[in-house]
């Protein structure tokens, strides 16, 4: 996989893993992770813990050390929008700069991508995901639907064989990352022990606090050069008290929706006001752009059509 190995170094050397140039690419993914994504404070550990185990990896390789490959296969659990598939996308950029993967792509699939309607197609179509997967990240979101114990003859069993195999190969270059919501995933998990025992890393994602999504709020709008006046700050922490009591709450994807709407009412506003418009106006969303939602009038707010 990799070129000609270097000579190992003397056994009285010394290795300064900062000055893997590897690594100092890690250090930027990390940071980012640390700057673009609030809290998080745990996953930020593990995610930390997992460069720490490559880099000492391959230094380890450097004196000639010979080790099994670590198992990476993981799981991802945490509500809806915790931030479960932005972080994958993290983890892959990691898993290569440190040379265990090929590639930094995540192939996300669900259960309808390798479970087949009738006999003999699940294996096929199980495999045409592993292949599109092979050097990188097969990210599975909402794992748990591969399992119906209802159902004994249900193709999902199959789906959880072949993926097995493959988790098992130890020179295969595939990563999976298992997601889903935490109560359902440990119902699959303890389902289905032989899996469970090829992912020793379980990263849990917690529900975000109103602060945090408020630091998430800013973060997306700065993003999107738009901006809070004072007002639309205090109308929008006001908005996410309401929605968090509100079914459906989705976390950090709740607040992107709600932003692209105050968006919406922003445009309505600006062009109604029919006159000239500067920079200022342009960027600005104003309390009357938070208060338009119809969380204010006590009726259910509409999210969007499919979360995604
Ligand atoms: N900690 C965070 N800081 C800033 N933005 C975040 C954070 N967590 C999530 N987001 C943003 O929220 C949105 C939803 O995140 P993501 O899709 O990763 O969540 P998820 O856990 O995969 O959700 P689901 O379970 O519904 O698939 C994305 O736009 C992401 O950029
Ligand atoms: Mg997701």
């Amino acid at each position: 996989m990799t070129a000609e190995p270097p000579a190992p170094l003397a056994d009285d050397a010394r290795l300064d893993l900062s000055a893997d140039e590897a690594a100092a690419r890690v250090e930027t993914t990390l940071a980012a992770l640390d700057a673009e994504l609030v809290g998080l404070a745990s996953v930020k550990r593990r995610v930390r813990e997992i460069a720490s185990l490559l880099q000492v990896d391959r230094a380890r390789e450097r004196f000639g050390l010979t080790s099994s490959k670590p198992t990476l296969h993981m799981s991802f659990t945490g509500g809806p929008g915790t931030g479960k598939t932005t972080v994958a996308m993290r983890m892959a950029s990691i898993l290569h700069a440190l040379g265990y993967i090929r590639t930094p792509r995540v192939h996300v699939v669900t259960r309808d991508d390798l479970v087949g309607q009738f006999i003999g197609h699940t294996a096929p179509k199980t495999k045409e995901a592993l292949a599109r997967a092979a050097g990188g990240v097969l990210f599975i979101d909402e794992a748990y639907y591969l399992f119906r114990p209802e159902n004994e003859r249900d193709y999902g069993q199959e789906v959880i064989e072949i993926l097995l195999t493959e988790m098992e190969n130890e020179r295969g270059d595939l990563v999976v990352v298992f997601a889903g919501y935490p109560d359902r995933m440990g119902t699959f998990f303890s389902a289905n022990p032989g899996l469970s025992s090829r992912v020793p890393h379980h990263i849990a994602f917690e529900d975000y606090d109103r602060t945090e999504l408020m630091q998430i709020a800013e973060l997306m709008v700065a993003e999107e050069n738009f901006r809070f006046d004072p007002a639309a700050r205090e109308a929008f922490s006001d908005y996410l008290t309401r929605r968090m009591k509100r079914p459906n709450f989705s976390n950090a994807r709740s607040v992107r929706n709600a932003i692209e709407r105050c968006r919406l009412r922003q445009a309505r506003r600006l062009v109604a006001l029919d006159r000239p418009l500067g920079k200022a106006d342009l960027i600005t969303i104003t309390a009357e752009d938070v208060y338009g939602s119809s969380l204010f009038d006590d009726t259910t707010e509409q999210e969007g059509p499919a979360p995604g």
